[in-house]
């Protein structure tokens, strides 16, 4: 029997999968008339079934019974990975929940193709994790262990933007200097190549963690959290001083990966405290209402779609899930002014991948956007100012990683 490859990519928010058919690139329809599936998970505790991409979404959505997750490539590399716990009655840590995810893709992709795909080649992020290479390294020994574990016998890794200029590099004249930009959900990666006769030649590659994740987490700590309390005063215990509501559960709630962990008794009991002593009890009725009724991933899909709302106009976050009417504004420019440290980030890793490949700016001809946050007309602006001679090039932004992954697979 032939052994077939299956490209992967493995995104913080979206998966995508194909494979080399007869010499040409097929994309799995991953999804009924989809190529992309949300990279979420939910363990529904009534029917006792794991559900994926946008079914686990709409379980979430129609408040299933169950535990919901996201944003799991973040888990990557950190001590999360390897504890133990507890979901409808087994005892699972998180080389086995991801392992389950790439299990199903490796079934689906099977299932649509008639194929039996032993080997994958998955895309990866230059850096998983930023300034820190032990962490970065664990974090693909953990990747790996997950596809070993999904039932591929032999895994291959490429570095994501890598991939979308191999996939980008036919559009551009030979002789061209292009940079990928790839804003993802998780990671910012970049890649400079120059077109050459045969292919590309890669000049250099780089990135950074600093994601649409990211932007989700800080308009939600912003324009969210101060709803639910964040920053407003607690009496101590004695006496009549009172002190800022301490921040680590706001930030908590904030940020996706940690959300699946805020339903525990402890800190339950904790936003309890906080609002019996609350100067402003009711926000913090709102913290624990949000814990009691595990509304958590419900406020962060509400501050990504306020995102992408005010990305094109002045909008508001609904959190009628939480309260009825109750909405928070944001408008293009507090977007802007939210996301600046981030962007700027995003820009410095840009500097350094010129710094990497020994360009000025001047020398790059081409800019090529790719992944869902590149569409954050912050995140383009910046980096048009940065690049102000670079032609922009848009293309297909939620595959181009995959396009190139299932190329390299020839
Ligand atoms: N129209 C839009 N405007 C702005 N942001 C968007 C839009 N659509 C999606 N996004 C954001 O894009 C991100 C997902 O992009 P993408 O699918 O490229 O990421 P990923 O490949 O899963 O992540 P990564 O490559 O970092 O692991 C999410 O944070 C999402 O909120
Ligand atoms: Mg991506």
């Amino acid at each position: 029997m032939q052994a077939h490859t299956l490209a992967i990519d493995f995104g913080t928010s979206n998966t995508a999968a194909g494979y080399m058919l007869e010499g040409a690139p097929k994309l799995v329809d991953i999804e009924p008339s989809n190529s992309t599936l949300p990279t979420s998970i939910f363990f529904d505790f009534d029917s006792r079934k794991t559900l994926f991409g946008t079914q686990a979404n709409k379980a979430l959505i129609t408040g299933d019974y169950g535990r919901f997750m996201r944003a799991l490539k973040s888990v990557l590399g950190t001590s999360i990975m390897h504890e133990r716990r507890r979901i409808m009655d087994e005892q699972i840590d998180f080389i086995e929940i991801i392992s389950r995810f790439l299990r199903e893709i490796k079934t689906r992709a099977e299932a649509a193709s008639g194929l039996t795909f032993n080997k994958a080649l998955s895309g990866r992020p230059v850096h998983f994790h930023s300034d820190d290479p032990a962490k970065d390294a664990q974090a693909l020994t953990d990747l790996r262990a997950c596809y070993l574990k999904a039932g591929f016998t032999d895994v291959k890794f490429m570095f994501e933007p890598e991939a979308a200029a191999l996939a980008n590099h036919s559009h551009l004249a030979q002789g061209t200097l292009g940079l990928i930009v790839d804003i993802g959900g998780g990671t910012s990666d970049f890649t400079i190549f120059e077109t050459a006769q045969n292919g590309i030649k890669i000049r250099a590659s780089h990135g950074t963690r600093v994601g649409g994740t990211d932007f989700d987490r800080k308009l939600s700590i912003d324009h969210i959290m101060p709803l639910l309390g964040k920053g407003s005063q607690i009496r101590k215990a004695f006496g009549d001083e009172t002190m800022p509501a301490p921040n680590a559960i706001f930030h908590n709630l904030a940020t996706w990966q940690k959300i699946p962990f805020m339903y525990t008794g402890e800190t339950r009991r904790e936003a309890n405290d906080l609002l019996k002593h609350a100067a402003e009890p009711q926000l913090l009725k709102r913290l624990t209402d949000t814990l009691e009724n595990e509304l958590g991933h419900d406020l962060a899909f509400a501050a990504e779609r306020g995102k992408i709302a005010a990305n094109i106009a002045d909008a508001s976050i609904d959190l009628t899930v939480l309260e009825p009417s109750l909405t928070a504004p944001l408008t293009q420019a507090a977007l802007g002014h939210a996301l600046h440290a981030l962007t700027t980030k995003i820009q410095s890793a840009t500097a350094e991948t010129l710094a990497l490949a020994s360009l000025p700016p001047a020398q790059i001809n081409s800019l090529i956007f790719v992944g869902g946050s590149s569409l954050m007309t912050v995140v383009e602006s910046t980096l048009q100012a940065q690049f102000p001679t670079a032609q922009p090039h848009r293309t297909s932004a939620f595959t181009a990683v995959i396009e190139g992954l299932i190329l390299a697979t020839a």
